[in-house]
């Protein structure tokens, strides 16, 4: 099987090629992926997939039906939606949006997807289950996991698998990662709430710009101090505002920031931790704060077997040199893990980097590139996955 699962997609190479290109020189922010969803519903119903359009709003779901009485499913997810990004690749399918790229591979993971259906299509009868695919919409801004999971795309799923695209692996070769492959995302925003006053005489105001400074301080020397350095946890404050002229002491500063983590426990525990640290720097000086923490979405875990399934399947599909095990996880985040909550499932890394290049860019870079020959790797990988999880069975 994976002899012929080799050849159909070598077959496949130059159509994947020319959509893989078609989906980059069009690209569509989160939310608003019509065109792409409309042509991915397209290839999928030409390739002999039930197709259902308009799941979790711009989502597409595909459905391969095996030989088998079973009702369950083993779901296949990839991502299509683009970024905020001018590109500057120079390449001649750059972007024909202006300020829109897929700089995240989103482009690349569609192409995958559609590349695994059309192949697992093909091999319908000889495939020991059905699998379900979901191309789902605006991941970049953490929502469409749970559109598509709201539309009810998790009923009758008993695992899902992912990809993501990773500049630092060369192209034909795969990463797997066993258990926590990304951090749990968290939005944090803090209010310092001083008094105005003349510049020329601070004693009679309160700064909120300078209680701010002490607050961003604080937390990052509280994070060296108090928290488990094998249990990483990373506070970025990314924006500031405050104050209203140069000899205006400011009386109210607003600060935005992500908060990343990789256990659990230590993420039910951020909320008071810096709740405890913004209320004593500001009580010190006569300040009043507010800390609004929002959970976002929690850490990609993944399953021990599913790894193994990806591992095997890369080993087989080529060698065991072209599989790295990585050792160390992200502290980037993926909506990936809303279905986890559902059911086991696993990602794993495409390398999409030129082996020949010193540099590759890395993801959300304006001259971000893949290349391409990664898509075959890709798509054999997991389609040789989803028919060994069969075979497993
Ligand atoms: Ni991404």
């Amino acid at each position: 099987m994976l002899t012929r699962i080799k050849d159909l997609a070598a077959k496949l190479a130059p159509r994947l090629i020319e959509i893989r290109r078609h989906i980059h020189s069009h690209p569509e922010l989160s939310g608003q992926e019509y065109q792409t969803a409309a042509f991915v519903a397209g290839v999928l119903s030409s390739s002999g997939l039930r197709v259902q359009e308009g799941v979790g709003k711009t989502g597409v779901v595909g459905e391969v039906k095996g030989s088998t009485q079973d009702e369950h499913f083993l779901a296949i997810r990839t991502d299509m939606d683009a970024l905020p990004i001018q590109e500057c690749s120079g390449l001649d399918y750059a972007s024909k949006v202006e300020g829109v790229m897929h700089a995240c591979g989103h482009d690349v993971h569609t192409t995958v997807g559609l590349g695994t259906a059309m192949i697992l299509a093909q091999i319908a009868e000889e495939l020991g289950g059905n699998v379900r695919f979901l191309f789902q919409p605006a991941e970049e801004i953490a929502q469409g996991a749970h559109w598509m999971i709201n539309d009810g795309v998790m009923q009758n799923v008993s695992a899902i698998l992912g990809v993501h695209v990773f500049p630092s692996i060369p192209a034909g070769s795969i990463g797997v990662r066993y258990g926590a492959l990304t951090a749990a995302a968290d939005d944090l925003e803090i209010l310092i709430f001083g008094e105005s006053g003349h510049g020329a005489r601070p004693h009679e105001a309160v700064d909120a710009i300078w209680i701010a400074a002490q607050v961003v301080t604080a937390l990052q020397q509280a994070i060296s101090r108090t928290q488990n350095p094998l249990r990483p946890v990373v506070l970025s404050i990314g924006k500031i505002n405050g104050g209203r002229a140069a000899n205006v002491i400011a009386d109210k500063v607003q600060l935005l920031g992500t908060v990343r983590s990789l256990h659990p426990e230590t993420r039910t525990q951020l909320p008071n931790w810096i709740e405890r640290i913004v209320a004593n720097v500001c009580h010190s000086y006569g300040a009043g704060y507010q800390v609004n923490y929002h959970q976002g979405v929690p850490g990609v875990n993944n399953d021990y077997a599913l790894t193994q399934l990806f591992q095997s399947a890369g080993e087989q599909a080529w060698s065991s040199d072209r599989v790295q095990v990585l050792p160390e996880s992200s502290l980037g985040a993926e909506d990936f893990s809303l279905y986890l909550e559902h059911v086991p499932g696993a990602m794993f890394r495409l390398g999409v980097g030129y082996p020949d290049r010193i540099i590759n860019h890395p993801l959300h870079h304006p001259e971000f590139e893949v290349d391409e020959s990664a898509i075959i790797t890709g798509v054999v990988t997991m389609a040789y996955a989803a028919y060994q999880y069969f075979q497993r069975k």
